[in-house]
Order: C-alpha cells, then structure tokens, then sequence
C-alpha cells in the first residue's frame, strides 16, 4: 500500500527517457484502436474470462464489463473500469463508482481486493470475496487520474478541479456506453486519498449535472479530507493506542511539532473557508492566489507522520519486523517501508494483472503495466489552485447525505482525526460545528449474527461508522462490516434499541 510514498523521480525520468523511443510503433497501434473505440457498445466491454475464475462457484461469478473510454485524445488521455453485476437478477437499483487514493493509486485494489466480488488471494488465484458490496449494488472501479493502474495520459492532471471535469468527461462516455444505469440511484465511494477526490466529483456533479446523474450520496472509507487536521491527530491517537510512551509524546520536539501544526491550522481554516464561500457563490473552482505552494497539504503538519514512524523503530526486531505498519498499527513492517509492503497479495495482484491473458480478456493492449501506485499521477498533482476538500463537505451536506466509516487500526487516516475534522464542520439545520449532544454512537450488528462489528452515528445526512479492528483498506479485511455499514447508509437496516441492525447476505 503506497498512501503516501517515497519519491523516486529522477529512476522515473530515465525511464521515461528509455520508454519514448518504444512507443512510436505502439503509438499506430494505440490510434487504431482509439477510432474503433468511438464505436464501441457495452458488449464489446464485457468480460467473458479471467484466469481461474472457473474455480468460483458459477452462480457467484459475477457479470463484468471492462476496458478503456477516451478522455482527451489531444493528450492520449484514457480511464480504465472495471463494472461488476451480478448474473441473476439485481435485487437493488443503485450504481456505486469506487475510487482509492494515493493520488496514483489504482482502484484495481478496491475490486480485486476489497469491496468487489472477486479476490486476488497469495497464489494468485481468484476467489469470491465474502461481504463484497455487489450483493448490495453494482460496481465501478475507475483507474484515475489518468496515469494510474491502466489508465493513461501523455500529460498527467495537476489540480483536484481537473480531476473532476476529467471525472465529469468519464461520466459522459460511461453513460453513454450503459444507459440503463442512468435510471439507478449513483453513488460515490472510496478511501484514502478519495476523501479528496469523491467530494470535488461530487460537488460538481450537483453544480453541473444534477439533472443528469441521479446522485445519491458519497461513501468515503478513512478518507484523507482534511489533511492538516487527520495529521494533527496522529500523536495523540498514537499515545493512546500506547504506540509511543508519554515521554516520548511530551518531549519538546513532538510537543513543538504539534504547536506548530496547530498554530497553521488555526490560520488557514478561516481563509479556506471564505475562499471557499466566494468559490460556491460564483460557480468558479479556480483560485487566484497565484502562488505555486500546494494548497491541500503544505505546512507545519507534514512531518508528524514520519516522526511518529521513526519513533517506533525496534532494531532489535527482525527485519520485516521493525516498524510500525501505519495502516494497521496492530501490524509491524520492515523500516523505512512502515505498511508499504502492506497486503500481503500486493505482489499477487501485481502478477495477476500483468499477465498477457488478463490483459486480453480486460480489452487492454498492454500499453502501460500495471503498478499499485504510479509516480506521474502523484507528482503531477500539485493543488496550487485546489483547497481541502472538506470546505466542500457543508454544501454537499445541504444536497445529499455522507458517509464516513473509519477502520480502528489504521494511524495515518485514524478515528481522532476524523472526529476532530467533523467536529470544525457545520452542516445540515445546526447553526454549531460537530454532532449534537445526544446524538450518540449505537452498536453495529447484522440480522444473524450478533457479533458487535463497530459503532455509528447520524445526524442530518451525515453517517460516522468505526470499524472495530479494521485497516485503512476496511472492506480488505473487513468487508463483512463495511457492507453493513454502507447498508445503514442506504436505509436497509432496523434498530434495536440504540442497536442498528444491518441485513445479513448469508455470508456473513
Ligand atoms: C448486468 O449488466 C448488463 C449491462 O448493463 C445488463 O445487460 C444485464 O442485464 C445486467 N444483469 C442483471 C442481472 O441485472
Ligand atoms: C489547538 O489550538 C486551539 C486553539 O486554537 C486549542 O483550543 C487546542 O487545544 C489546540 N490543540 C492542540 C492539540 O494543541
Ligand atoms: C500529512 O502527513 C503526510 C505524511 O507525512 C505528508 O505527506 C502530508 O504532506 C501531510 N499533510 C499536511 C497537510 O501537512
Ligand atoms: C459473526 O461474525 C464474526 C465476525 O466476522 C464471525 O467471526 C462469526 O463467525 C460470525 N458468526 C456467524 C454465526 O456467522
């Protein structure tokens, strides 16, 4: 799991050098392909075979469509998804488009490894995936922005604005492609670096399509939303999961580094915020500022991360042993990689998608290889113009609900910082930032099982689910709980008492 990487651009650039000279040939090949692509209908997506399907149950194999639509031929510019549904007949109307984070990191992971119906297990093989979300909708997986996992561009986006008409372009061509699902309820979910993404995509989907796209509401899953406030809140999440002793979170350096961060945050949340105002009022997305410094994470909070990290270095540990995992604390991780060599099935996967045939059964003509997490998307995003989306959240509040679940045992994207976040928003009727007093957390169970999986609460559109025990990737490891999660969000549970009570699938 690369969330936020290390940085290899100079490796990068050579082999960029090297790579031009081979794409000429396949740059004829490529246009070929993308005149024929103008007349492409859904059937010519559909995917028929992957290796090993057939050793899932035929009644569990899902329906799927797959391969590229064009975004900007100026630029070579192309997405690539992935659609799941099931064969027998659908029992819902709703459409979820799923995107993870990064910025560069491919939504391959959230299909083949987390909230989609097939399982990319160690050998490589493929399984069902137990608590898939496609019982309860079906699936997109979106490659963007372009440059990551399959998705390709000569010219890689550097703002969240571009992202989003990109994503408003993808919407044209998807729909065009499958126009029953234009009828079907939409929405957007995600994780990590999404929590920038899916409410930019949201927000203009209500300013500048909602007649056309029947959006419902944005799921974000450990969402990275407001970045100077989650960092913030890592030292004391850290301390209070006993990751770091007291002297270490009262020495004066951390105790520095979080006066700083907090003295930043505390300057730029009202300046945001107006900028935000006049950017709702007049319908433009662009800032004038005019200063090249990255407006969604640029300061005093940028360290903490890698301090707290270095502080849980045990050298004495084996070697795979000696860090902390920052995306699943209750894990332990070689140093300086931290959680980077994190799932396990990443090198699996990685294999899996390269292979000749995959990329012949998923319409691919093996242009761009596939990495988890790309370096050209991550670092052509520079943000000068585009702020945190969480200045966003109030008006997507006013339009349609949200859900924000949270997996405990992830550090970089923790409970505390989502919490701290909701708790600087104001949102529906409330004239004051943050949950009611009263409004509470219930436990979250589902209909044959008792088993307390989380907790949630709710409050005028706005969803906050904990998972117990769960990574930062929650449907990895807990896909069970997050479709019950996502199911309180779509109203498909009762209560018991203060007890929600989400519906069982039978594979729980
Ligand atoms: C699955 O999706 C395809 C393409 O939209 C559609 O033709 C098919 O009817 C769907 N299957 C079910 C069971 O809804
Ligand atoms: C951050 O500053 C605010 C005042 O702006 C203060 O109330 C709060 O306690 C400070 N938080 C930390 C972690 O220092
Ligand atoms: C939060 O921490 C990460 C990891 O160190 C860093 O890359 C990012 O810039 C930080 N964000 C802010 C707003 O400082
Ligand atoms: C209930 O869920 C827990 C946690 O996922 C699982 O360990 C247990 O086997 C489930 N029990 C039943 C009866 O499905």
């Amino acid at each position: 799991m690369m969330f936020l990487k290390f940085q290899y651009i100079a490796v990068l650039t050579i082999l960029q050098c090297i790579a031009r000279a081979a794409v000429i040939t396949d740059y004829l090949i490529g246009k070929q392909l993308l005149n024929k692509r103008e007349s492409y209908t859904a059937q010519d997506y559909a995917v028929s075979t992957l290796p090993s399907l057939d050793g899932i149950p035929t009644e569990q194999i899902p329906q799927m469509f797959a391969g590229y639509v064009d975004i900007d031929q100026s630029i070579d510019e192309k997405y690539f998804f992935f659609r799941f549904n099931k064969t027998q007949a659908s029992n819902n109307n709703r459409l979820i488009f799923w995107y993870n984070g990064g910025p560069g990191c491919s939504s391959m992971d959230g299909a083949l490894l987390e909230s989609g119906p097939l399982f990319v297990n160690q050998e490589g093989k493929l399984e069902y995936k137990k608590g898939t979300w496609l019982e309860t909708g079906d699936l997109v997986y979106v490659d963007q922005p372009a440059g990551t996992g399959f998705s390709e561009t000569e010219q890689p986006d550097s703002e969240l604005n571009k992202i989003a008409d990109d994503m408003l372009t993808f919407f044209e061509k998807y729909f065009a492609l499958f126009p029953e699902d234009l009828g079907k309820e939409i929405y957007l979910g995600g994780e990590s670096y999404a929590g920038q993404y899916i409410p930019y995509f949201g927000a203009r989907i209500l300013t500048q399509a909602a007649d056309k796209y029947n959006l419902k509401g944005l799921i974000m899953i450990n969402g990275y939303i407001y970045p100077d406030v989650q960092n913030l809140s890592i030292f004391d999440y850290a301390l209070d999961n006993k990751l770091i002793t007291d002297a270490q979170y009262n020495s004066r350096k951390v105790q520095q580094m979080i006066a700083a961060c907090n003295t930043t945050i505390a300057q730029t949340q009202e300046e945001y915020a107006s900028i935000f105002k006049t950017m709702e009022q007049t319908g433009e997305y662009e800032s004038t500022d005019g200063s090249d410094s990255n407006k969604v994470e640029d300061d005093d909070c940028s360290s903490i991360l890698e301090a707290l990290l270095d502080m849980t270095l045990d050298k004495s540990a084996p070697t795979d042993q000696q860090c902390l995992n920052q995306y699943d604390f209750s894990l332990r991780d070689s140093y300086p990689a931290c959680g980077m060599n994190w799932p396990v099935e990443e090198p699996a996967l990685n294999t899996f998608l390269n292979e000749q045939s995959v990329y012949a059964d998923l319409h691919l003509d093996g242009s761009q290889k596939w990495t988890e997490c790309a370096d050209a998307p991550y670092n052509a995003l520079v943000n000068h113009n585009s702020y945190p989306a969480f200045f966003k959240l109030p008006y997507i509040l006013s339009k349609v609900k949200i859900m924000l679940m949270v997996g405990e045992n992830d550090l970089v994207c923790n409970i505390y910082g989502m919490q701290d976040m909701v708790n600087k928003l104001t949102w529906g009727s409330k004239s004051t930032p943050g949950y009611s007093n009263g409004v509470n957390w219930g436990d979250l169970t589902i209909a044959d099982n008792s088993t307390v999986f989380g907790q949630a609460k709710y409050e005028d559109g706005l969803w906050l689910a904990k998972i117990a025990g769960a990574s930062h990737m929650v449907p990895y490891d807990h896909a069970v709980a997050s479709r019950a999660a996502i199911d309180l969000f779509f109203d498909d549970y009762s209560l018991d008492g203060t007890t929600y009570v989400a519906k069982s699938y039978g594979d729980n």
